[in-house]
C-alpha cells in the first residue's frame, strides 16, 4: 500500500557528507537517510557527529555551546557544515533540521543554529485497539482509518508502515510512544505477556532506531484477568510480586522499555478505589516494579464521576481531578508522572486550563493534548490546533507568582521536577495521508514542533508545514496558512458558544445536538433556560470551582465583569441580555458568531478552489471534499444553535431585517 511521505516528501540526501561515531542503531538510521538520492544542489561537505567524536580542535570550537541531551548545533565552519549532537538522538534531530532547511532552500553559508528541546518528554498516546470480534484494529476516536499497529486481533505482520511512522516521529522530535488504547481490553492486556512480547519487541526495535521509546497502556486488573488472582489490590503482596515479575519479563524482551500508561478508576476502568486504596497506592506499586529499569508510570488524572445524576447540581465534573489528586501531592514515587488533560472537562473547543496543572509542587506532571479531533470536527472540519495549544502554554497559573506559565509547569521547570513534558492523543491511522484530512497533518507536525519549542509561533509552524508539504509557491503558502490560522476560531464560532462545551451528538461527538448531554450521566451540562445559559462555577453562588485557581485567576474568573468573554459560560450562568466585554449582548453574540462561522467556511472553500491544479490533485480533492462536508456541518450547527436560543430567549436577531440581509433564524 502506498502512503504519503508527508513533510518528509522532499527530504534530500546529500552528495558530500561524513557520519562519525560507532555504528549505533541511530547512526545507521542517519546513514540510510543520507544515502537517499541526492536531489539537493548543496555541494558543501556536511559532517554529522556526536560531540565526543569530534577532534580536539573541533571540540574547542563547539565546547562553548550548551548542547543538552537531545540538542544539537548546525554550524558552518567554512570548509564544512557540522551537525553536532550530545547524543545520537541529537545528531538525528539535527539531520532532520538540516533537511528541513535544504527543502526550504535555505543557504547553509554562515549558518549557526543551536537547538535544545524545551520539553524532555515529547510523547504520543495511540488509542489503538486489537479488537475482539468484528473490527480490524479500530482506533478509539480515530478518524484516519484503522490502526497502523494492529489488525485481525494481532500485531500487524508487515511492519513497514510502522517504520515509516517512526521516521515521521523522529523528524518532529517525538521521543516516546504508547501504542495501545488507554482503555485496555482483554486482548491488549496480553501485550505484556510472553504470547505477544516477541512482536512488541520488534516494534520497539523499529522505534529504537529513530530514538523513540515504546510504552504500553496496561489494564489495572491484569492480576485478575491475566493471572487468575482474586484481587488487584495494590497493597496485596501477591499482586505486587506479580507486577514485578511481569514487568521484569517485559524488560527481558525490551531492555529500554519506557514504562506504562494507566487509566484507572476512570470511566468504568478498574483501579485502586475498588480496594479502598488511593491513586498513589496504585501508581506507586507499578512504579516500584519499574524503578529498577528506569521505567516510568504515566498515571492519568481523568478521574470523575461518570454516573452523575443530572438533577444533582452540587457535583461539578470540572472540580474532580483537582479534588482527587491535590491531597495526594508528595505521596507519589519519583518515577510516577501524573498525566493531566489540558482542560478540566475533555478537549472542548474552548476550556480554561486544568487548575491541577501547577498546583502540585511535589509531583511530576505532564500535560495531555488531543491531536485527534474528537470534539473538533473528526478530521472532516479543518481545525489547526497549534494556536489553541499556544494559548494554553502561555497561560499564567501564578503558581509561584507571575510568569508561572503552563509551559514551565508542564516541562517541570517551574517546580524543578525531574520529569515533565507533553503527551498527546495521536491522530494517525492507516489512511494514505495518515490523518484523514490532509490539513490535519499540520496538527501532528505542529504538535512535535511546538512542544520542542513552545516559543515558536503558530504562524512559523504553519509556514514550515506548508512549505515542506506543498513547496515554496507563495500563493499556496498564503492560502493554506490563512485557512489554517483562521480554522480554530471559525470552528469555535459555529459550535458551542463561549466555552459552554458539549453540545455534540452523544458518544459520536461529531455534529450538533444541543441537549444531547443535558439529561445524561456525564456531568456536562449547559443549563440553558428562558433566562440565560452557562454553569455557575463561582465560589459565591456556584460550585466553587473558580477557587481551584491561584489568585488573581480565581478572582478574575469569579467575577462576571472580569471573566474573559471566551470563557464566560464555563464560569457563569449568564442572562441573554448581559453585555459582553466586546460590547454586544450574549444573545446577539451567539447569533453573530454562528452566522460568521458559516461565512468563514464559505471563504475557506473559495480560497481553496484557487489551488486547483496548483497543489497535487489528491490533496486538492481531499481538502475540497472535506470542506464541503464542513460547510454542511457548520450550517446545521448555526441553524440549530440560533433557533434553539431564539426559542429559549424570545429575543430576535438585531440584524434579521436590517443591515445584514440573508440572516435567517428558523
Ligand atoms: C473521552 C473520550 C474517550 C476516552 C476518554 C479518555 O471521554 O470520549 O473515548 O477514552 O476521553 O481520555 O480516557
Amino acid at each position: 500500500m502506498t502512503y504519503d511521505s508527508c513533510w518528509l516528501g522532499q527530504h534530500l540526501g546529500l552528495d558530500n557528507y561524513e557520519v562519525r561515531g560507532e555504528e549505533s542503531l541511530i547512526i545507521q538510521t542517519i546513514n540510510k537517510e543520507l544515502e537517499l538520492e541526492a536531489t539537493s544542489n548543496e555541494a558543501r561537505k556536511v559532517i554529522f557527529s556526536r560531540f565526543a567524536d569530534l577532534t580536539e580542535s573541533e571540540k574547542s570550537i563547539f565546547k562553548s555551546y550548551m548542547i543538552e541531551d537531545d540538542g544539537y548545533i548546525i554550524k558552518d565552519l567554512g570548509d564544512a557544515v557540522y551537525v553536532v549532537g550530545q547524543k545520537d538522538e541529537g545528531v538525528l534531530y539535527g539531520m532532520f533540521h538540516l533537511q528541513r532547511l535544504l527543502a526550504q532552500k535555505t543557504a547553509l553559508k554562515d549558518l549557526e543554529v543551536l537547538e535544545n528541546p524545551y520539553n524532555k518528554i515529547r510523547m504520543l498516546n495511540h488509542w489503538d485497539n486489537m479488537d475482539e470480534k468484528d473490527f480490524m484494529g479500530s482506533v478509539e476516536r480515530g478518524y484516519a482509518g484503522n490502526s497502523i499497529f494492529f489488525e485481525n486481533c494481532q500485531i500487524v505482520k508487515d511492519k513497514s508502515r510502522i517504520k515509516a511512522y517512526a521516521r515521521l516521529l523522529a523528524s518532529i522530535g517525538i521521543n516516546s510512544v504508547s501504542i495501545n488504547n488507554v482503555n485496555v481490553h482483554a486482548l491488549e492486556s496480553k501485550l505484556i505477556t510472553e504470547e505477544l512480547l516477541p512482536e512488541v519487541a520488534e516494534i520497539a526495535e523499529i522505534f529504537r532506531a529513530y530514538g523513540v521509546k515504546l510504552f504500553l497502556s496496561i489494564n489495572y486488573a491484569s492480576p485478575i484477568t491475566l493471572a487468575g488472582m482474586d484481587t488487584s489490590d495494590p497493597l496485596d503482596e501477591g499482586v505486587r510480586a506479580w507486577w514485578k515479575k511481569q514487568l521484569a519479563l517485559v524488560y527481558d524482551y525490551i531492555p529500554d522499555f519506557g514504562g506504562v500508561v494507566v487509566k484507572a478508576d476512570s470511566e468504568g476502568r478498574p483501579g485502586p478505589f475498588t480496594y479502598g486504596r488511593t491513586h498513589a497506592d496504585g501508581a506507586n506499586m507499578l512504579a516500584e516494579a519499574l524503578a529498577p529499569y528506569g521505567g516510568l508510570v504515566f498515571w492519568r488524572c481523568f478521574v470523575y464521576n461518570h454516573q452523575q445524576d443530572w438533577r444533582d447540581r452540587s457535583t461539578d465534573r470540572a472540580r474532580a481531578a483537582y479534588d482527587h489528586f491535590m491531597p495526594l501531592d508528595g505521596t507519589f514515587l519519583d518515577n510516577v508522572i501524573l498525566q493531566i488533560k489540558n482542560g478540566p472537562i475533555d478537549f472542548q473547543v474552548r476550556e480554561p486550563l486544568s487548575p491541577l496543572l501547577g498546583a502540585m509542587t511535589q509531583t511530576n506532571q505532564v500535560m495531555e493534548f488531543q491531536i485527534t479531533q474528537e470534539y473538533l470536527g473528526h478530521s472532516k472540519d479543518v481545525c489547526f490546533l497549534v494556536p489553541q495549544w499556544k494559548e494554553y502554554f502561555d497561560f499564567d497559573t501564578y503558581a509561584q507568582g507571575s510568569s508561572s506559565t503552563i509551559e514551565k509547569v508542564a516541562s517541570g521547570k517551574l517546580h524543578k521536577r525531574q520529569h515533565g513534558g507533553v503527551v498527546a492523543v495521536a491522530n494517525i491511522g492507516r489512511d494514505a495521508n495518515w490523518t484523514g484530512h490532509k490539513l490535519a497533518q499540520a496538527n501532528f507536525y505542529g504538535y512535535g514542533r511546538l512542544i520542542w519549542n513552545p516559543y515558536a509561533t503558530a504562524d512559523e509552524i504553519a509556514t514550515e508545514w506548508t512549505q515542506l508539504t506543498f513547496g515554496m509557491d507563495p500563493k499556496v503558502m498564503k492560502i493554506v496558512k490563512e485557512i489554517l490560522l483562521d480554522s480554530w476560531p471559525t470552528y469555535e464560532k459555529y459550535t458551542a458558544p463561549l466555552a459552554v462545551g458539549f453540545m455534540v451528538q452523544p458518544h459520536l461527538h461529531y455534529g450538533v445536538n444541543i441537549d444531547g448531554y443535558e439529561y445524561s450521566r456525564w456531568g456536562t451540562y449547559h443549563f440553558a433556560d428562558c433566562h440565560g445559559v452557562g454553569v455557575d462555577r463561582t465560589k459565591a453562588t456556584g460550585t466553587g470551582y473558580s477557587h481551584q485557581y491561584f489568585s488573581p485567576n480565581a478572582e478574575i474568573y469569579e467575577d462576571i465583569k472580569t471573566c474573559p468573554d471566551e470563557l464566560l459560560l464555563f464560569f457563569h450562568f449568564v442572562p441573554y441580555t448581559h453585555v459582553l466585554q466586546n460590547g454586544v449582548t450574549l444573545i446577539q453574540h451567539i447569533y453573530n458568531t454562528h452566522f460568521e462561522g458559516v461565512a468563514d467556511v464559505e471563504t475557506f472553500i473559495a480560497k481553496w478552489d484557487k489551488l486547483e491544479g496548483v497543489v497535487d490533485a489528491e490533496s486538492f480533492e481531499n481538502v475540497k471534499g472535506r470542506l464541503q462536508q464542513q460547510l454542511s456541518n457548520a450550517k446545521e450547527w448555526r441553524d440549530q444553535i440560533n433557533t434553539y436560543f431564539y426559542r429559549k430567549s424570545g429575543i430576535a436577531d438585531e440584524h434579521v431585517d436590517g443591515s445584514r440581509k440573508g440572516r435567517t433564524i428558523y
